[in-house]
């Protein structure tokens, strides 16, 4: 429960305010410490946290296991805010997808989305992100002792898992990057330029010759386009569920690897396992994600009406976040929970895909071409270790939790 603090008025009156709990998320400082202090700040204030978000306005965060599980799938809340000012500029048509959509209507585009992925079977992922590996660490004339593994391997490859997945030539793989890079930086500067990036990505995606349309394995965006020739859904929401797969699944993904390498190669013995052994090396992965989840915050949620929840009231159109990370290193459901332990028991229960209607529909993808990727790296660099001078820098932001740069040493000491 958030603590009350008095205020008078002149009159003598009391007046009682929530005490806005201090997240600054976009500082760079607060952001390498931002998991724990949740939950620090949760034991001493409860598990409803309302905080101060960064270009203005409140927000609930809820934290702890429990509570975070449950608000994920309750029903009470929505994608879209109730107190929608009518008059404001209408969301772009790119952005109108499964994550601002609520059942029933979410439910249909769902379901295209998971014929849309079919093709994606695990094998087909697994054969994908080795190529992608043995390509990437083939590249000739980079100096193979030492490089970033953000810029060079970790990135590059999930943006081509990505772009593969939907079936965006390679060719045209920078223009992706280029617009994802426009919308997080006018994310954390500020600056709005959704509409004007949406607009670019729209005429791209439909511009897109349709090839060979009859052969599954073109692509998401191919079966999507069929999807919508058949009726079953239209062009608009074609082409705005063929924009969340390639931006809900690039730079997660790449978080993660960056993320398990860090935390895995910094152990001789575990990175070892990692190499040889593909079962420990899903579990590893699987540890990663709950001690380091991409995506630190759900996406936003808003009170479709008042009600009270764990002694407190939320009301009609209150924005409410889930604390995915915080949730991951709850006591009472990890035992140690803010230390990464390889290996570590009871894994299935991490929420950092979610829950309920919005769980991630990538996540076994992601899960088969994180760990062959980073089991291409622990076989091919055996000594792979994090440069011993290098301060880890987490990129600010409100939801995404992702390193800045990761420089790594293959040499043997
Ligand atoms: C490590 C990688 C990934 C992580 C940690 C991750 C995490 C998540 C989470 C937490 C959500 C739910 C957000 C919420 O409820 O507010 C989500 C939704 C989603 N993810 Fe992922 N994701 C990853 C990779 C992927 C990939 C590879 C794809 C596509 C191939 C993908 C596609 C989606 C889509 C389409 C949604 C929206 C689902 C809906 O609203 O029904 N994700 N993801």
């Amino acid at each position: 429960m958030s603590s009350p603090i008095s205020f008078y008025t002149l009159a003598g009156e009391e007046i009682l305010s929530d005490i806005l709990a201090s997240l600054p998320f976009m500082d760079a400082d607060f952001k390498s410490r931002s998991i724990d202090a949740v939950s620090q700040l949760a034991a001493a204030r409860g598990p409803l946290l309302k905080f101060a978000l960064p270009f203005g306005g409140e927000a609930w965060l809820v934290t702890g296991h429990a509570l975070s599980s449950s608000f994920l799938a309750d029903r009470r809340l929505s994608k879209t805010s109730p107190l929608q000012d009518q008059s404001a500029p209408e969301t772009h048509r790119l952005y109108r997808h499964l994550l601002v959509t609520d059942p029933p209507e979410h439910t249909r585009l769902r379901r295209q989305l998971r014929h849309a992925l079919a093709y994606w079977t695990s094998a087909r992922i697994e054969a994908l992100a080795r190529d992608i590996i043995a390509r990437r660490l083939a590249i000739p004339g980079r100096d193979e002792t030492h490089f970033d593994l953000v810029a060079h391997v970790a990135m590059p490859a999930a943006l081509e898992i990505a772009c593969t997945i939907v079936g965006i030539p390679l060719d045209d793989m920078a223009r992706i990057h280029a617009w994802n890079d426009r919308l997080t930086r006018s994310d954390l500067d500020g600056t709005d330029q959704a509409a004007e990036v949406a607009d670019e990505i729209e005429a791209y995606l439909t511009g897109l010759p349709e090839r060979k349309v009859d052969h599954a394995g073109d692509g998401a965006w191919a079966a999507l386009r069929r999807a919508a020739s058949r009726g079953d859904l239209d062009r608009r929401e074609a082409t705005a569920l063929a924009y969340l797969l390639l931006s809900a699944g690039y730079e997660t993904t790449g978080h993660l690897l960056s993320s398990a390498v860090w935390l895995l190669a910094g152990d001789r013995e575990t990175w070892r396992t990692v190499a040889a052994d593909d079962d420990a090396a899903a579990r590893a992965i699987e540890e990663c994600l709950r001690f380091n989840p991409s995506l630190e915050l759900s996406t936003p949620r808003y009170a479709r009406e008042d009600f009270e929840m764990a002694g407190t009231t939320l009301r009609k159109g209150d924005m409410v976040f889930i604390a995915l990370g915080a949730a991951n290193r709850d006591p009472s459901i990890f035992r140690t929970g803010s230390l990464f332990e390889c290996p570590r028991a009871g894994l299935a229960q991490h929420l950092s895909f979610g829950r309920g209607p919005h769980i991630c529909p990538g996540a076994g993808i992601a899960r088969v071409a994180s760990r062959t990727i980073v089991q291409g790296l622990a076989r091919r660099f055996p000594d792979l270790r994090v440069s011993a001078d290098h301060r880890l820098e987490w990129i600010p932001g409100l939801v995404m939790r992702g390193l800045r740069s990761l420089p790594v040493r293959t040499d043997s000491e």
